[in-house]
């Protein structure tokens, strides 16, 4: 979820806007109110300026909420213990008026014990609901209400509420880890239990007993299970419940062709019936929503007119980028068909127009298998919660089509992330928490032990623990990037190895979204040639540091337009955007902690050595060997054999660049295509050199294994060395490492 930059002068132009009809309208109510209100002026009190007409104009809308009927019983639950437990769907209001109430808890407490910040576990979100807040709230966003996600701040030092991601909030506990800013946190959207929520909740526990004065609030779609509840260390977590809307018709199919078929079908339907309301429809995987949106566009093209336009609308999970609404005033008929695989129903909560759901039922999930290092992926039936909050969509008179039978037994509950997830990172993170003081995280449900283990074991051979099992000195400067813990140590052995500006690239490039665009079919060849006029001999790491000059070439070039060059070689503006502002972020991190940043030498024999170097110090447990010459790749750490996804360099469409006989990756997809990512080739004794030697003598045996071994001898009884060459590096490593000052 890393935004560009794009996006912020976006969103500051639109701030600006904001601003000007803010003040304007301000001036306007302020002369109408000397007319006809005279003496009942009454004032703002988080800006101090007279209410504008709008903020009148909003209250009465936003008293239609459902939420409002329980505004003095939460008031009053707040105000007496420390943790709230509020439940309803989204359209309930519950997201946007509950952090407003409890920002009117603080100011009454005149923010003696902080602000309030809360949740959400997409950024475009909490964009949305910072922007809906301040302005319902008649204050400037950045200034009173603000909002905080990857690679975009808009928020003042006393900004009173601020919406912010989960995995920000967590962050920003690296600085302040008993949130010692916040007098309120508000965890919305509980229920869908991410990762960081869950971390979140676990330290909310024991940051709650340190600071008696400190309120949370946590809201979910669903009824929290007893074990949620149980969680916090009181005997009863009041709990208010929000009346929903009320649940339209539903109606209940099992056809016996796919679900997919009858998606189209029904969708189609819909729009010949000519009843008014947008659709959403939930499918399953995103090759799904693009060939449902290929379809519907291509239907819609031979309707009659008279029925409307038809406007499908693919809204892959995670996606930022506001949804097409309807705009005020809109006089031609269209019929938006969204089209998703989120499991994330609170997406469309601004969307007032939707009248209609269609729901396969089932969900595809990501699950860690920490015997491959990997994801699986398995498909299977959405929760009873998710259900109901999909049929409240449609709103109460709407229509929900669930196509599968009325009897099928759903799940009363999904995992949550934290069981099923790669768990490094999140270790790395806690260690550091237990460093400031923060004792053990206490899990509502604790991480698969398999996992956990993997984890400790993955930190011990990146040198990231000491002996004892704390986070070493490495440890805690590997923890203040924002990045997975390999990468991490990739850019600090790249201050060793001076090459920290091409490696700051390429883990800039490799953490945003793919700087690829997907051509249609037709163009797929073409937008391949036109990718290998990047390719570097040396591997796919040095392309994306081609592509990434290149880019930044074009930018300043005046007469190139920046976005027409990323479209004629088929790369994607946005994430180019995003991948250099995240390079600024690592930038000042480094030069925050005071590590070197090396002048530019990319090109140089040395620099690329050095490069590979680096690569290897984090990711040399992400090595393969060519097997026999034709692409069949045995991945060292666990003995599977993969092949190069055809977008690498080595892939299967340019034939220039000869495989690699050692290759060094930096992703393994293995239920969807059994594919290495990202390649660069190395030397089996540049691997040697690098790889520590308690994970080297932990690999199970193999022939490559065998092969390295014997490179390992030969190479120890040249040099007459007693010391093997991997201590030296380390113990160097060790040194440069003990003169960095850490903040
Ligand atoms: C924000 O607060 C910090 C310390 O609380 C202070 O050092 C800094 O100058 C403030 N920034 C602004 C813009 O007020
Ligand atoms: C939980 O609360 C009880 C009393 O309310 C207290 O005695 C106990 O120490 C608390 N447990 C933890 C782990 O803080
Ligand atoms: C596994 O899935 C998670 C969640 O979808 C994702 O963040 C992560 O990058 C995936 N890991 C790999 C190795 O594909
Ligand atoms: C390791 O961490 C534990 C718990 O924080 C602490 O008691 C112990 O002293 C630490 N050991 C070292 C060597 O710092
Ligand atoms: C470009 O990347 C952004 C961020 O991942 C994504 O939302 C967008 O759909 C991409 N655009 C294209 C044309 O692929
Ligand atoms: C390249 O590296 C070697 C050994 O590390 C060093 O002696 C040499 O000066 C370097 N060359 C350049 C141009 O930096």
């Amino acid at each position: 979820l890393w935004r560009p930059d794009e996006r912020s002068t976006d969103s500051q132009s639109q701030h600006q806007l904001r601003e000007e009809t803010h003040l304007k309208s301000k001036t306007l109510e302020e002369t109408n109110m000397y007319k006809e209100y005279d003496d009942i002026l009454e004032l703002n009190q988080f800006d101090g300026l007279p209410y504008s007409s709008r903020f009148y104009t909003l209250l009465t809308e936003r008293k239609q909420l459902p939420v409002w009927k329980v505004k003095s019983e939460f008031m009053d639950t707040l105000s007496k213990g420390q943790f709230v437990v509020v439940s309803g769907s989204a359209r309930t209001g519950r997201s946007s008026q509950i952090p407003q109430w409890c920002a009117e808890f603080c100011l009454s407490a005149q923010f003696q014990h902080g602000m309030v910040v809360c949740t959400q576990i997409q950024a475009q979100q909490a964009v949305d609901l910072a922007l809906r807040v301040a302005d319902e709230m008649d204050v400037n966003i950045g200034h009173e209400v603000g909002y905080s996600i990857p690679l975009e701040t808009c928020c003042a030092n006393d900004t009173v509420l601020r919406y912010c991601t989960d995995d920000i909030l967590l962050r920003e506990m690296m600085s302040d880890p008993l949130l010692e800013h916040y007098g309120v946190v508000v965890v919305d959207q509980a229920h869908q239990r991410t990762v960081a929520t869950d971390v979140l909740l676990g330290l909310l526990k024991d940051i709650a007993l340190q600071r008696p004065q400190l309120r949370v609030v946590l809201l979910t779609a669903t009824e929290p299970r007893p074990k949620e509840l149980g969680h916090f260390n009181t005997s009863a977590v009041p709990q208010i419940h929000l009346e929903d809307l009320g649940v339209g018709e539903v109606v209940y199919s099992s056809t016996r062709d796919s679900y997919f078929c009858s998606v189209i079908r029904l969708v189609l339907e819909i729009h010949h019936s000519e009843e008014d309301g947008d659709v959403v429809v939930f499918l399953v995987t995103a090759q799904e929503i693009d060939l449902a949106h290929e379809i519907l566009r291509h239907e819609a093209q031979s309707l009659p007119p008279g029925l409307g336009e038809l406007l499908p609308v693919a809204v892959h999970p995670g996606q930022t980028g506001i949804l097409p609404v309807p705009r005020e005033g809109e006089t031609r008929r269209i019929r938006r068909v969204f089209l998703t695989s989120s499991p994330n129903e609170d997406f469309f909560w601004a969307v007032r127009t939707i009248h209609f759901v269609i729901d396969a039922g089932l969900q595809k999930r990501s699950v860690y298998n920490p015997r491959i290092r990997t994801n699986s992926t398995i498909i299977q039936p959405i929760s009873t919660g998710q259900a109901k909050s999909r049929h409240q969509l449609a709103g109460p008179t709407g229509k929900c089509f669930c196509l599968y039978p009325a009897d099928r037994r759903l799940p009363a509950e999904i995992r949550p992330h934290i069981v099923e997830s790669d768990i490094t990172s999140t270790v790395l993170f806690l260690k550091r928490m237990e460093i400031a003081g923060l004792g053990q995280c206490d899990f509502i449900d604790r991480p698969d032990p398999e996992g956990l283990m993997q984890a400790l074991e993955e930190l011990d051979y990146l040198a990231a623990l000491d002996n004892d099992g704390n986070l070493s000195e490495m440890g805690i400067i590997m923890s203040e990037f924002p990045l997975e813990p390999q990468m991490a140590k990739t850019l600090l052995a790249s201050c060793e190895f001076d090459c920290v500006s091409e490696v700051v690239i390429i883990a800039a490039m490799l953490t945003v979204p793919t700087c690829f665009t997907v051509p249609s079919k037709d163009l797929k060849l073409e937008a391949a040639q036109c990718h290998m006029k990047f390719q570097h001999p040396e591997g796919d790491h040095f392309t994306l540091i081609n592509i990434y000059k290149a880019f930044k070439q074009s930018q300043t070039d005046p007469y190139c337009n920046v976005e027409k060059w990323c479209q004629d070689n088929y790369l994607n503006h946005t994430a180019l955007l995003m991948a250099d502002s995240f390079r600024m972020e690592l930038t000042d991190i480094l030069k925050r902690i005071e590590l070197p940043v090396s002048m530019p030498a990319f090109g140089s024999r040395n620099n690329t050595i050095n490069i590979k170097r680096a690569l290897l110090a984090g990711f040399f447990m992400q090595v393969a060997r060519d097997v026999d010459g034709s692409g069949n790749y045995f991945i060292l750490i666990h003995k599977h054999v993969a092949q190069i996804h055809p977008q690498s360099g080595y892939g299967a469409k340019s034939p220039k660049l000869g495989l690699p006989e050692w290759a060094l990756f930096h992703k393994y997809t293995f239920s969807e295509d059994n594919c290495l990512h990202t390649i660069t080739q190395i030397k089996a004794e540049e691997f040697i050199e690098m790889v520590p030697q308690y994970f080297f003598y932990n690999l199970p045996s193999s022939e490559s294994k065998d092969i390295l071994q014997n490179i390992l001898e030969r190479g120890t009884s040249h040099s007459h060395d007693e010391k093997p060459s991997t201590t030296q590096s380390e113990s160097q490593q060790d040194q440069s490492y003990d003169r960095c000052v850490i903040q």
